[in-house]
């Protein structure tokens, strides 16, 4: 298939809208990353997006609305934390997980009778849902396995000829995929880490939220996570990757020492070293798409300090980039 590159004005958005609706699949710009789109009501075009992405389709795609009101469309209810939820961070990075009305299909939730909605910020993707007049189900629109998107031109470089339109916005902001927090249980759960973090949940429910314990260590903790993707080997390089911890002096200097062994084995190698988690969570998708195009073989990072759930969120995705191999200095 010819893929058609879009602009972000009206009238392009118009034409996207209209693939939607015809069954067809757009990539699209959000806060966070790309997604992969398609109409969530249409159980063909959710086939569509596991046949595009590669993916398994047991991996449960996300519906991303226009708000509040839209996802009563798709909920079965809209419980007071969805809707104070809603009220205080929407649009922005927060995934919530309820109970899912008939009208979302199977094929979308990959078999699971909740459904994970979202409204993302950004005016392309708000005007994108308005027109098309559904909720959109989308994964990031990156090949399975490889970093999440977060320019353009990366989903380009995975999905040229397999989706029908690729909206040509701006480079995401937010850089990590949204929090998901799971709504259905008596107290709320994060299924996923992101930008919006425990503590901020907690403070707009007034009640305790804490992580999905299967999150929180190695995947191999025997631990069967609630979010299904979680259970898969994302954002790996082609690279091998090892993460260094500990005091930023000793990093810095076990960083470079390494980097001098490696260069001096002819090992091509590359070093990634964030100021903080809000600029790593930015960066480091799109850095480590840069050292596979530069064919480093071997990067070495710096791991993020536990003390901010932000960095925790972008640790999640380093530790799996990595293999869970960290270094201790
Ligand atoms: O920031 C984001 O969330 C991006 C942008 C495009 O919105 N989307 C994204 O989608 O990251 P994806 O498909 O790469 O990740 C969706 C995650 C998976 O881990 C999936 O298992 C989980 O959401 N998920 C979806 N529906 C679920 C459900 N009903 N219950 C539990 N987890 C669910
Ligand atoms: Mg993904």
């Amino acid at each position: 298939m010819k893929t058609r590159y879009l602009s972000t004005q009206d009238s392009d958005i118009r034409l996207a809208a209209d693939i939607i609706k015809d069954g067809g699949l757009v990539v699209f710009p959000t806060e966070t990353v790309y997604g992969l789109g398609g109409n969530a009501e249409d159980p063909l075009a959710a086939k569509a997006i596991y046949a595009a992405k590669g993916r398994p389709s047991d991996n449960p795609l996300i519906v991303h609305v226009t708000g509040a009101e839209m996802a009563r469309r798709y909920a079965a209810e809209l419980p007071e934390s969805a809707e104070k939820l809603a009220e205080a961070i929407w649009p922005g990075p927060l995934t919530m997980v309820l109970p899912k009305k008939p009208v979302v299909p199977d094929e979308t939730t990959g078999g699971l009778k909740t459904v994970a909605l979202r409204c993302p910020a950004g005016e392309a993707v708000a005007k994108l849902i308005e027109y098309s007049g559904v909720g959109i189900a989308a994964p990031s629109a990156n090949i399975s396995g490889r970093p999440s998107p977060t320019r353009w031109e990366h989903a380009a470089e995975d999905l040229d000829g397999k989706v029908d339109a690729v909206i040509q916005g701006p480079p995401c902001i937010g850089g990590i995929e949204s929090t998901i927090v799971d709504l259905t249980e008596e107290a709320p759960a994060i299924l996923r880490p992101g930008l919006i973090t425990p503590e901020r949940i907690s403070q707009v429910l007034g009640v305790p939220c804490g992580y999905d314990p299967a999150i929180t260590g190695p995947p191999d903790a025997g631990l069967v996570p609630r979010a299904p993707g979680m259970k898969y080997r994302h954002y790996a390089p082609r690279a091998a990757m090892a993460l260094f911890s500990g005091p930023p002096e000793n990093v810095r200097r076990a960083i470079g020492a390494r980097a001098a062994e490696l260069s001096a084995k002819g090992v091509r190698t590359g070093t990634l070293i964030y100021e903080d988690g809000l600029s790593a969570a930015e960066n480091l998708f799109a850095d480590l798409r840069r050292l596979d195009e530069e064919g480093c073989e071997y990067i070495l990072a710096s791991a993020l300090p536990a003390s901010e759930s932000v960095n925790y969120s972008v640790m999640n995705r380093m530790l799996k980039a990595a293999g869970y191999n960290i270094v201790e200095v």
